[in-house]
């Protein structure tokens, strides 16, 4: 039973002390972040994990992120993903193949220099080869900074691989709607009508199947049943839906402006479910709801709950540990290139 594991998971954290950290993702369930040593967004997570001397890391989050918490640890430092069913369909949206066949095509057809730059929610084959060919990693926190500092290196950006984050943060920094193209993975063909001249951002045809279900007509009931609301989404929402709402910005972004609002404020929120339900649950004084009625779990996320970190942290007690995320060298030090661009700017 529940007080069972709890026990479990507390022994095993009492055993092996601050040999053990536990990053928590924002989006994991309240009963996994309870035991987290550390909640935050991506970009946080990756910073905690880079700065921790722990010798065993449990990540609560999705493989992407164990895998990043991995290339930016120590050798003997050891990452471990509670369930490794923890995926993110997002950055299975996007593989080395693919990249290497897309980049390949588009060097050949666009006019002038280009670079690549991936959201950390991308395989670290992906980050290595972003690494390879001078480009970085961004996460939604810091994707205005990012966008920008590969434009003051390059003409054209190729992101991968969520279109959305791509659009809205190019959008942002006033690149229209008509110098974006997206490139399809699967047809390997480059939609896009205007002058290949003009062209600046190339967007990965991937997405997450969490923020995509918030939709114009979610937008539109909230304006009409609570007047007063006001809609907050992260951007990797469509673009339709951030420009329908008044404001958006990363996980971190979202929490802060909320933590900040004074009693009384009307929050619609466009993310995922956990973190909606937890700021309702911290927050008793807003009146705050989910933009989408039904809300939105991230399924995989959810894979982490309170048997798999007891499993995982039990069998790291008994000395014979599951579940090992482990980067090649080769792949590392490539993607520790991308990742450092983005953590030591
Ligand atoms: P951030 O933590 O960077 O806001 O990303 C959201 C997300 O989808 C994590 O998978
Ligand atoms: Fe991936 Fe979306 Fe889940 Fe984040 S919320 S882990 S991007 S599927």
């Amino acid at each position: 039973n529940e007080d069972e594991l709890r026990q479990l998971i507390q022994r095993a954290k009492d055993t092996l002390g601050d040999q053990l950290f536990i990053p928590g993702h924002h989006y994991q369930k309240d009963e996994v972040i309870e035991f987290a040593d550390a909640r935050g967004d991506s970009l946080e997570l990756a910073q905690k994990s880079a700065s921790t001397t722990a010798k065993h890391i449990v990540f609560c989050g999705v493989h992407f992120m164990a895998e990043t918490a991995d290339i930016l640890t120590d050798h003997d430092q050891h990452v471990y993903l509670p369930d490794m069913r923890a995926g993110c369909s997002m950055a299975d949206m996007a593989n080395i193949n693919q990249t290497e066949v897309a980049w390949d095509q588009l060097t050949q057809l666009v006019k002038g220099t280009m670079i690549p730059i991936t959201y950390v929610n991308s395989t670290a084959a992906i980050k290595a080869f972003v690494g390879k060919h001078g480009g970085a990693t961004i996460t939604s926190s810091n994707a205005k900074d990012m966008m920008k500092w590969a434009f003051e290196r390059k003409e054209k950006i190729l992101f991968l691989p969520d279109q959305h984050l791509g659009r809205n943060t190019a959008y942002n920094l006033g690149i229209p709607l008509e110098e974006m193209a997206v490139w399809d993975p699967i047809l390997e063909t480059l939609n896009y009508e205007g002058d290949l001249d003009d062209l600046k951002v190339i967007l990965w045809k991937g997405h997450c199947s969490v923020h995509e279900n918030f939709t114009v007509p979610n937008v539109y009931e909230v304006r009409a049943k609570h007047p007063n609301m006001n809609i907050i989404v992260h951007p990797e929402c469509k673009r339709e839906v951030v420009a329908l709402s008044d404001d958006s910005g990363s996980t971190r972004h979202i929490i802060e402006t909320i933590e900040n609002s004074p009693a009384g404020s009307e929050w619609a929120i466009g993310t995922e479910m956990n973190l909606v339900k937890r700021l309702i649950k911290e927050n008793p004084d807003q009146h705050i709801i989910s933009l989408n009625p039904h809300m939105c779990p991230c399924l995989t996320m959810n894979r982490i709950d309170l048997p798999h970190l007891a499993w995982c942290l039990d069998s790291l007690k008994n000395g014979e540990p599951v579940n090992p995320i482990t980067v090649s060298d080769q792949i590392s030090n490539d993607a520790t290139r991308a990742l450092n661009r983005m953590l030591i700017k």
